[in-house]
């Protein structure tokens, strides 16, 4: 391949070059007939494709040849299902092939800041592990089938609003421990054939125009050797583009930017050799298309069959009060809610699929049971509609339940814009109201995105968030209220109570094209648990129409390097009636740290099934990133010395099994004193004790007699002072100071 690549790269113009460095339309790469460079053609993702076959635009506006729509990003994240990951992501790959697309723009791997982002129904998770381990099994399934995927919006592409002009103002830690790692796992392990970088600007600089970005961290630091392709009009200013190692800009532009490189090598302001590695890469993707290309077809009823599968991973079971779920196939039920009929099961914008099938649950239940139905509610308007209402009270009178099938309609969440707040529209919230009071037995099953205020939710027994589960979220909906499955998602994103709940509250979307992301590491869990705040339902919460008890966990050593791994045995039962599968979490907590730290974070998971009975044991290996920070002053992850907790059970709030192991740190950070350093910093010196003690003696004598300072609370007052205060307080002179300075740092 490389030599192919040079040998073309030697024969092409300047002219074709710099033509190469665009796409030829909205979907195709450009061709050099007179070399044989075919154009490869890419689609949207990322939960099924979405091939436009006639006029192309990116807003799902025009129709797509029709394809499997699986969950968008947030159910298939709440299914924590490695192995899952890996079968959609080869379905979709299988339908890629069928239609002759060299790439699926996807996954999504943002992390979710807050709840209000537009494209929420599209990403993963508020945590970054969960959401690259997501992303790198998508993409792992996608590419056993020969088609590249496009993981996006790197990097730190968190909101809609302005989302073509925003400059995202992030600490370095923050963006390496959260938004980076998002993406950094998924991008080392799994090589991703593109990397799609965002709209926004990143720390100042167009993401698209960012060399730190995308030639420092993405390609220097991660190793990454595929191409960056641009989201869809991404690039601001091409050349900047070429130096930052962007090397495809899509969609095409009509040969204006084209103009531009050639100008710019010819008046030398753009060096060959940078055009050269950008077209290069350009060739490789184009190279890779064809040579993976399969003759291929796939079985749609079979890709449906799967998506129903995917879908009941995928929602998760909120409440469940007198296991009124699952419910009895003789028991009367009163299904309302327009939603039942017609399914709201993906999100507006450029990941719109054209579904092969779409199922609805009022139909799969009167499969299973016995069912009446009422509209309830208009999905088109947010005021209630009498007649509509009293139908459903009517209904809800003289059945033993009532599901609901309620949510958010489309306009509420899509690309291109935020939403303003968490609330459902106010007609379903009074329908709620309003059958809650005529029947105690009711049951809420919503579609949406991302997550919503439930004021209703003391009024009603069980509430199954079903997401937006995709062509067959319905039929997936009816085997779970029938229990013909199990459910087994688990929320990867916390449910605040109220909006003004979420970290990000006093800074989304921003002012004046910025946006400083003040909470910093303090996303999600990590900042309900930092207020010890109880929000509606904690990240990785989901029940199960069975039990699960976690007992015995070992690790196989009490204290390692960080250069070794840890392994650490948990056993799990299934002590209920029913076969399921539980999603076992693990978290690290560092006991004491030197840095700020959440209180703990996910570092790994496992899904297992078991029946009735059984207990399996489950092992996890964890290595140095599992208990390192990231240290802006070394610019590597870091792993202080000390004991850390490892917290395993069934969300971030239910954590029964606890063990600790002690991490040794091989890199011994030299700390450099200063007259600025405190007498607290010196004291952690080997000779520093000592010194300071001596000091404060010092500092007793001066202020003998004294009467505000005692000699306990002198030593505290001590430790916050410079050394250079020490020649106010501590009868130091200069010269006594910098011999110190010295001995310290010698
Ligand atoms: C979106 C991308 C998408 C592209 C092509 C953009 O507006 O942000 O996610 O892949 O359009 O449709």
């Amino acid at each position: 391949m490389k030599e192919k690549i040079s040998k073309i790269l030697s024969q092409l113009t300047l002219e074709e070059k710099a033509s190469l460095c665009s796409g030829l339309d909205f979907w195709r790469t450009q061709p050099v007939e007179r070399l044989g460079v075919p154009s490869v053609m890419v689609s949207d993702g990322p939960h099924g494709l979405r091939k436009q076959a006639g006029v192309s635009d990116q807003l799902g506006v025009s129709p797509s040849i029709p394809a499997t729509c699986f969950p968008t990003g947030t159910g298939l994240a709440s299914s924590w299902d490695r192995g899952l990951m890996e079968e959609v992501g080869r379905a979709l790959g299988e339908e890629a092939q069928t239609e002759r697309i060299a790439v699926l723009l996807g996954p999504g791997a943002n992390i979710k800041r807050s709840p209000l982002c537009g494209r929420n129904f599209e990403y993963f998770s508020e945590d970054p592990f969960l959401s690259s381990q997501i992303a790198k099994h998508y993409i792992l399934g996608l590419q056993s089938q020969g088609v590249g995927a496009s993981i996006k919006h790197f990097a730190a592409n968190n909101q809609e609003y302005k989302r073509m002009n925003v400059d995202t103002l992030v600490d370095e830690r923050t963006l390496r421990e959260i938004y980076f790692a998002s993406f950094e796992t998924a991008i080392r392990e799994a090589k991703p054939w593109t990397v799609m970088c965002a709209y926004n600007k990143l720390n100042g600089t167009y993401c698209a125009d960012n060399y730190r970005l995308l030639t420092e961290v993405l390609r220097d630091e991660w190793g990454y050797e595929g191409l960056v392709v641009s989201d869809w009009g991404a690039e601001d200013d091409r050349i900047e583009g070429i130096k930052a190692g962007m090397d495809l800009e899509m969609p095409g532009n009509g040969g204006r930017n084209d103009r531009k490189i050639v100008e710019a090598v010819n008046n030398g302001s753009l060096d060959e050799k940078d055009l050269d590695k950008v077209v290069a890469r350009v060739l490789e993707l184009v190279l890779k298309g064809v040579e993976n290309t399969k003759q291929m077809t796939y079985d749609q009823t079979e890709h449906d069959v799967l998506a129903r599968k995917v879908a009941s991973e995928c929602m998760v079971l909120l409440k469940n009060d007198h296991k009124i779920l699952p419910l009895n196939k003789s028991t009367k039920v009163a299904v309302v809610g327009i939603l039942a009929k017609n399914p709201r099961y993906q999100g507006g914008g450029s990941s719109h699929i054209n579904p092969t099938f779409l199922h609805n649950a009022l139909e799969e239940m009167e499969k299973m049971g016995e069912v009446r139905y009422a509209q309830g509610y208009d999905i088109h308007s947010d005021e209630p509609d009498e007649v509509l209402e009293a139908e459903a009270v009517k209904l809800a009178l003289d059945h033993e339940v009532v599901v609901i099938f309620a949510g958010l309609p489309d306009r509420y969440e899509s690309e291109g814009y935020d939403r303003k707040h968490m609330q459902m529209p106010n007609n379903q919230v009074r329908l709620i109201e309003a059958l809650s009071k005529v029947n105690k037995n009711i049951v809420v099953v919503l579609s949406n995105g991302s997550p919503i205020e439930m004021p209703w939710l003391n009024n009603v027994k069980a509430v199954l968030e079903g997401y937006l589960g995709g062509q067959a979220g319905g039929a997936a909906a009816a085997d779970l209220l029938y229990g013909k499955v199990n459910p087994s998602g688990k929320l990867a994103e916390t449910f605040p109570i109220k909006l003004k709940d979420n970290p990000s509250a006093l800074n989304f979307p921003g002012k004046e094209d910025k946006v400083y992301y003040q909470e910093g590491l303090f996303v999600g869990y990590r900042y309900y648990d930092a207020k010890e705040m109880k929000p509606l339902f904690p990240f990785g919460f989901g029940f199960s129409y069975t039990h699960f008890e976690y007992t015995g966990i070992k690790v196989d050593k009490e204290e390692i390097t960080d250069t070794e791994a840890v392994k650490v045995m948990v056993t799990v039962k299934n002590i209920g009636d029913r076969v399921g599968k539980e999603v076992v979490q693990l978290y690290v907590r560092e006991v004491e740290s030197s840095v700020m730290r959440p209180e703990k974070e996910l570092k790994e998971f496992a899904k297992v099934e078991l029946v009735p009975g059984e207990e399996k044991e489950v092992c996890f290996s964890l290595s140095k990133r599992a208990f390192a920070y990231y240290n802006v002053e070394i610019k590597d992850w870091h792993v202080e010395t000390g004991d850390f907790e490892i917290l395993v059970g069934s969300s971030a709030v239910d954590l029964p099994l606890r063990a600790s192991v002690k991490v040794n740190s091989t890199l011994k950070i030299k700390k450099v004193y200063t007259r600025n350093s405190t007498l607290g910093d010196i004291a952690e010196h080997p000779a520093g004790a000592a010194i300071v003690q001596q000091i404060v003696e010092k500092m007793k004598e001066l202020l003998a007699g004294s009467s505000v300072l005692d000699s306990s609370s002198l030593e505290e007052f001590a430790v916050s002072n410079t050394l250079r205060a020490m020649m106010m307080f501590g009868g130091m002179d200069e010269e006594a100071l910098e011999n110190l300075i010295k001995q310290l740092n010698a």
